[in-house]
């Protein structure tokens, strides 16, 4: 094995923490470019599998981290966020009734199936719109009190779910676990 690939080899089995007291951000657009720049190298955007902190997050704020070279959000929830959420039933959606969660495969697009954890604190999933791949902006932002995309006015509850504009899913749940209470694990 020659040099290089044994470096690369050891910088894939490093696993990055992000601090969430450095990264909380209350928005998704405006804020990605400035947490953007505080990650590591393109090297370490690569890792496939990263631990987040998630300790430092505020009820009703979301830390955004970059995950692939891509951001995710990490929103920790309110109550009134959960009860919004939950309050819809599947046959209401009329844009994607899939959860688009790859750790409840095949599962409908219900809250309880897109949330992370049982009570539906923690909803985590990709920043990434599904029509043309902007970053919505997050915040109780468009007409369902979730995220929006301004690109082409795309409108997702607060589940993460398209409600309204040209997006054709729901915002993909990426591969997730907790670690511990204040530690999950993307990837
Ligand atoms: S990229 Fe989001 S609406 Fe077009």
């Amino acid at each position: 094995m020659s040099q290089a690939e044994d470096n690369a080899g050891t910088r894939r089995d490093f696993l990055y923490y992000a601090t969430a007291g450095a990264g909380v951000v209350t928005a998704g657009a405006a804020a990605w470019p400035l947490v953007h720049q505080m990650n590591p190298s393109a090297d370490v955007q690569a890792l496939s599998t990263i631990f987040v902190d998630i300790g430092g997050v505020e009820v009703g704020s979301q830390l955004t981290v970059n995950f692939l070279g891509k951001p995710v959000f990490i929103r920790r929830r309110t109550q009134e966020e959960i009860d919004e959420a939950r309050a819809v039933a599947v046959s209401d959606l009329s844009i994607d009734r899939q959860s688009r969660n790859p750790n409840r495969p095949g599962s409908d697009a219900s809250d309880e199936n897109r949330a992370t954890d049982e009570a539906g604190e923690w909803l985590i999933m990709s920043g990434v719109c599904t029509h043309l791949g902007c970053v919505p902006l997050g915040d109780g932002a468009g007409d369902f009190n979730g995220w929006f995309c301004p690109c082409h006015g795309s409108h997702y509850d607060t589940s993460g779910r398209i409600r309204r504009g040209p997006a054709p899913e729901n915002l993909h749940i990426p591969v997730v676990s907790f670690v511990d209470e204040t530690t999950i694990k993307l990837g």
